[in-house]
């Protein structure tokens, strides 16, 4: 059992965050099959609390990327330098205060420092808070004081090779009031390929006594358990694998538990791919939601007969009957 503040997670199965991926439609699929705890895709901090400020009845972006359902414990990720908007923030989320509320409280704030992306770390936001490591406990600290939720941190190894101190990150963390952190093992400059370092994540659950999330590269059971064998991590976030595999959470849960999985069947692959779908559909209107949802939609098809062209269809069509269809001729042949 693992606890991030009030919240008890029986394996820690997280469904790791991603821009684009982790929207309310994918963070329910994953719910329904295995995932116990989730994290929304990144939010600016800076956005949000001049959004706040903004003249009432203009509409917030942010808004979306906040909207939680309640379905198993949803923690919101932000992402920032300034500690004092990373507070406000905090504060805005965590109290209910903020005006895009949709009425379901979070169930932690985690603080992004893992984001590699130049836009972002140019910024000094994101992995490049790793550079400054004295002044993550800032953060945490000002975020932690703001927060009246539990406070989480995401990071990576570090910035480079010859700068791997997520374990001295994770200490400032932890020291600042951080209820748990989460470690993808590669560094921001390695960005997704290639292996991981478990070794980082050992390294970090030795140093700290908060709960540890390995995270990176978790793409079924065997990976999950070698994970753990290697660093000790009390739970997994698993990003890219739950991409058209939501059951991989079942999967992993089962083989903690120590019980068979049945995969699921060709049937209950073609109806999650079309909820999914539909959900996204559903919350984000035809355009925008097949936009956002079809890099998803074209996992579930992976490796299978007529994949490629079901694949490049899927890709060029904005239309969601049109991508039931080539979803359905693949799965359901
Ligand atoms: C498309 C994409 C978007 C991502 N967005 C975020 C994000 O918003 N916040 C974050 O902390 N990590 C983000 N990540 C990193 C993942 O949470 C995770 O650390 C990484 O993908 C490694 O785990 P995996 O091998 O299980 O995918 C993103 C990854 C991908 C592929």
């Amino acid at each position: 059992m693992i606890k991030i503040g009030n919240t008890a997670l029986r394996h820690g199965l997280m469904l790791a965050p991603m821009a684009g991926v982790t929207d309310l439609a994918m963070r329910k699929i994953c719910a329904d099959r295995g995932a116990e705890y989730a994290v929304s895709e990144m939010v600016s901090a800076k956005a949000l609390v001049y959004e706040q400020g903004a003249r009432a009845g203009a509409p917030t972006k942010t808004a979306a990327l906040c909207k939680i359902d309640g379905e198993i414990p949803t923690a919101i990720q932000i992402f920032g330098s300034d500690s004092e908007f990373m507070a406000e923030a905090a504060r805005l989320l965590s109290s209910g205060e903020y005006r895009g509320f949709c009425g379901i409280l979070p169930a932690a704030v985690d603080i992004n420092m893992g984001c590699p992306v130049k836009k972002v770390v140019s910024c000094g936001e994101g992995s490049a808070l790793m550079r400054t490591p004295e002044k993550i406990y800032d953060i945490v600290s000002a975020v932690c004081r703001a927060s009246a939720l539990p406070v989480t941190v995401k990071l990576r190894a570090g910035w480079d090779l010859n700068s791997l101190n997520a374990p001295e990150c994770a200490a400032a963390a932890e020291s600042a009031g951080a209820a748990a952190v989460c470690v993808h093992a590669r560094t921001r400059e390695q960005f997704y390929t290639p292996g991981i370092m478990p070794e980082i994540i050992r390294l970090v659950k030795e140093r700290v006594r908060i709960p540890v999330f390995g995270n990176g590269d978790i793409s079924c059971a065997a990976d999950a358990l070698k994970m753990k064998s290697e660093t000790g991590c009390d739970g997994f976030a698993v990003g890219r694998a739950a991409m058209g595999n939501p059951w991989i959470f079942n999967e992993i849960s089962a083989a903690l538990d120590g019980t068979e999985y049945v995969p699921p069947s060709a049937e209950e692959i073609a109806a999650t791919a079309v909820e999914q779908l539909r959900r996204s559909v559903a919350e984000k209107g035809e355009r925008q939601g097949v936009a956002e949802v079809k890099v998803t939609l074209s996992h579930y098809v992976k490796g299978l007969h007529g994949a490629t062209r079901a694949r490049a269809e899927i890709m060029a069509q904005s239309s969601a009957a049109a991508i039931e269809e080539a979803l359905l001729r693949v799965l359901l042949p």
